[in-house]
């Protein structure tokens, strides 16, 4: 699977590491110079963290920071330290008041990040099998491979619209696999996987005895009937996500993993070999972010609705493009006809201070993401700039 000349574990490894690390199933560990050697990075944060910043930075995925100074909370209440062993119970509470479920369902944890890191650590053991969507987020592949766990894909089709097909699920699945792992909203495309669907995979996990994880870290961007968290649909499910892409409050790490009660208190233990208990300050911001949700969103999505209809019109006017677009989320995925598209970005961002991410990431080097809701006059003038670009023609 994957592009053609880019395989799986060289777009997340580098050509010389996954020459020399390169097995059957992609970039999974293998022996070297006869030392076991284990999957321990992220491409993709790294660039995120050290080279997606440009003044014109299409390279986004959530919206604006909110500002403390406009969160109605009194700062004089808050404190430094509590005995928050597992979780602060004001914040559990607030996530599962939100979701319409049992607190004890509710695990603390920084970010969806440290979220499907838990969630997989505490279902999969070595060498199980995970079956993850393509294409699909970076790091959780990352934390896959790191866990040693067999890693396989199943396939959303730009053709089909990126939505995920139930029959090629059918076919991907084994009696052996452990976990289905999708995002919803799907990064990198924004599209929404619905109920319906999610049901249907629920049955298969379940004729084989495998749970279902969902990243649904941006689902609140579907700003209009908002669907509820597929937790309810059955007992199969568990769900991450984090109020860092909708809400403006990253800094927060304020994330959450929902599961029945025994695996979350499974996830409760083994958060205790990593980051033992959560930062309090946080907590109590948090629960203030809670208290003001609604504030939080509607600003931000001001700002992703202005961007979403300058990058329609955008994309009218490309004919070196192609997108499926969503009417909701804070990316998109286009990808770019008859060129290079590694070397496109790397001149947008040289020549003319505005970035992308590229597709590779991904694992579909002729696509990059856009991002919206941080700063529409920013967006727009990244799209100028990059029209400007597609419109050079080399
Ligand atoms: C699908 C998905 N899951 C998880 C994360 C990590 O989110 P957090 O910042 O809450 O750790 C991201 C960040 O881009 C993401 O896109």
């Amino acid at each position: 699977m994957g592009q053609p000349g880019v395989s799986l574990g060289e777009s997340f490894l580098g050509r010389e590491d996954a020459r020399r690390l390169h097995s059957q199933d992609g970039y999974a560990p293998s022996c070297y110079t006869g030392r076991f050697m284990r999957h321990k990075h992220s491409d993709y944060m790294q660039w995120s963290k050290t080279q997606s910043r440009a003044r014109f930075n299409l390279a986004t995925s959530g919206v604006a920071s909110f500002p403390l100074r406009d969160l109605p909370t009194d700062l004089k209440q808050l404190e430094i330290n509590c005995d928050n062993g597992y979780g602060y119970a004001p914040l559990p509470q607030a996530i599962a008041a939100r979701h319409g479920v049992d607190p004890d369902c509710v695990v603390e944890s920084a970010g969806t990040s440290m979220a499907n890191h838990l969630a997989m650590a505490a279902i999969l053991e070595t060498g199980d099998e995970v079956l993850i969507e393509h294409p699909a987020y970076g790091p959780i592949l990352d934390v896959a491979h790191y866990l040693q766990a067999n890693v396989k894909r199943f396939r959303r089709d730009e053709e089909n619209g990126w939505e995920i097909d139930p029959d090629e699920l059918r076919r991907c699945i084994k009696p052996k696999t452990r976990l289905i792992v999708v995002t919803n909203l799907h990064n990198p495309t924004s599209v929404l996987t619905p109920e319906s669907v999610l049901r249907e995979i629920g049955d298969i996990a379940r004729s084989i005895g495998a749970l279902v994880l969902v990243d649904e870290v941006y689902l609140d961007a579907v700003y209009e009937n908002t669907p509820p968290t597929s937790f309810h649909l059955g007992p199969e499910f568990v769900v991450t996500s984090s109020l860092t892409k909708v809400y403006g409050v990253s800094g927060l790490r304020c994330g959450w993993i929902l599961a029945q009660p025994d695996l979350a208190w499974k996830m409760r233990r083994l958060n205790d070999l990593y980051s033992a208990t959560p930062v309090h300050p946080g907590e109590l911001l948090s629960v203030a972010a809670f208290q003001h949700l609604d504030l939080l969103r509607e600003r931000a999505r001001r700002i992703v609705e202005a961007d979403r209809s300058l990058l329609r019109d955008f994309l009218k006017q490309q004919s070196r493009l192609s997108a499926v677009s969503t009417p909701w989320g804070t990316t998109s995925f286009p990808r770019l006809v008859n060129r290079e598209t590694d070397a496109f970005l790397e001149r947008l961002r040289s020549e003319l201070d505005t970035s992308a991410v590229p597709g590779r990431f991904f694992e579909m080097p002729d696509h990059f993401r856009i991002g919206m809701g941080v700063n529409t006059e920013m967006f727009a003038e990244g799209l100028n700039r990059m029209s400007r670009a597609l419109g050079r023609g080399d």
